[in-house]
């Protein structure tokens, strides 16, 4: 089991700053070793290891305790890195990574035989790529000449981390170093849109499925038909879930009922709902992308506040809170 470090991390939008350059250097020679390094990016912390070495990627399944059969994301500096690794650049790749990359979208492709080791990719057939927007984890990409797997920087089944804290304390002991950045920009993990056939969204996330329809046509299907599970296996349930138990609610005024109304039920609220008495309650903002960006942090609170269930007041409608409300259905499903 590695000591784990943690190392601060300033950054601007233009970069890393000068005095937290050390840092990124010691990622890049842990990574280069073989070893893991839990690192920022715009939508959550992910828990990287050297794509291309077999050995790194068993380490992130075996800090994870994630089942073999879930495939990982593999982070690349820019579009030539990611075409380097698959063995048919489509014209949908081109126009969505024009539009959305760097960035919080996840892209899927036939994979190119013999590079990617097939634990990485679950034995299957295709890559998932990614060109992170976060200046330190790009900087991170351009010290070093290989890719990085990184799922989320969690245990299996537990809820994503946004801040190097979550991550610290799910994986302290489990990984070498923590790049510590501060809280993540977008808040829940990237869109997933699978284009090794028909295109179609594996995952909704910050991409919104109507903002990829704008740049690429219609998309198949809905990710929540029921057959979604057997091409992204790590949709399974039991992904994005805290450790309380969890009800999305439609009407607040019921919290008042006597059954819901009990000891240890944390309400995550929107702003502006009118608070109730000896309800702890978290109040989140209205604005979608400012609550997606505070849902975790939210939901991690209410598991330390040792909520027995957690009632999230339900988002509206509409592609902006795609993302939101896919993970929260997700959360709730488990019960
Ligand atoms: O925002 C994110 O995507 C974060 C940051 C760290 O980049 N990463 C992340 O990774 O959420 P993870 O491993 O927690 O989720 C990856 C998702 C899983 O649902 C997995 O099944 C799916 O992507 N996936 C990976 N490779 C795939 C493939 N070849 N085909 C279909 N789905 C794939
Ligand atoms: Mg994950």
């Amino acid at each position: 089991m590695p000591v784990t470090s943690l190392l601060k991390v300033e950054f601007s939008p233009q970069g890393v700053a000068c005095g937290s350059l050390e840092a990124i250097e010691r990622a890049a020679a842990i990574l280069t070793d073989g070893g893991l390094v839990a690192i920022p990016t715009e939508t959550v912390y992910g828990l990287a290891g050297h794509a291309l070495q077999e050995k790194a990627v068993s380490l992130i399944f075996q800090a994870k305790g994630r089942p073999s059969f879930n495939p990982l994301i593999v982070h690349v500096r820019d579009v030539s890195q990611a075409k380097g690794l698959v063995a048919d650049w489509s014209a949908s790749a081109t126009k969505l990574t024009e539009a959305f990359w760097p960035g919080p979208l996840t892209i899927v492709l036939p994979k190119l035989p013999g590079l990617i080791p097939d634990r990485v990719t679950a034995g299957g057939q295709t890559v998932a790529l990614r060109v992170p927007s976060h200046p330190v984890a790009l900087q991170l990409l351009r010290a070093i000449d290989f890719p990085l797997a990184a799922p989320s920087a969690n245990r299996s089944e537990a809820l994503s981390p946004t801040t190097a804290e979550h991550v610290w304390k799910s994986l302290e002991g489990r990984v070498d170093l923590i790049l510590d950045a501060g809280p993540t920009g977008q808040g829940i993990e990237s869109t997933v849109v699978d284009l090794s056939g028909p295109p179609r969204i594996l995952r909704p996330g910050p991409v919104s499925s109507a903002e990829i329809e704008a740049i690429i046509g219609p998309l198949e299907g809905n990710s929540n038909e029921g057959d979604e599970t057997l091409r992204s296996p790590g949709m399974l349930a039991r992904h994005y879930a805290p450790r309380a138990p969890l009800r999305v609610l439609d009407d607040p005024a019921s919290i008042r009922q006597s059954d819901i109304k009990k000891k240890g039920v944390v309400w995550i609220a929107f702003d502006g709902e009118d608070s109730l008495p000896e309800v702890a309650t978290i109040f989140l903002p209205k604005q979608p992308s400012e609550y997606r960006r505070s849902l975790y942090a939210a939901l991690h609170q209410a598991d330390e506040m040792g909520a027995t269930l957690i009632l999230v007041s339900r988002p509206p409608e509409g592609p902006d809170w795609e993302g939101v409300r896919d993970r929260l259905s997700r959360a709730e499903w488990r019960q």
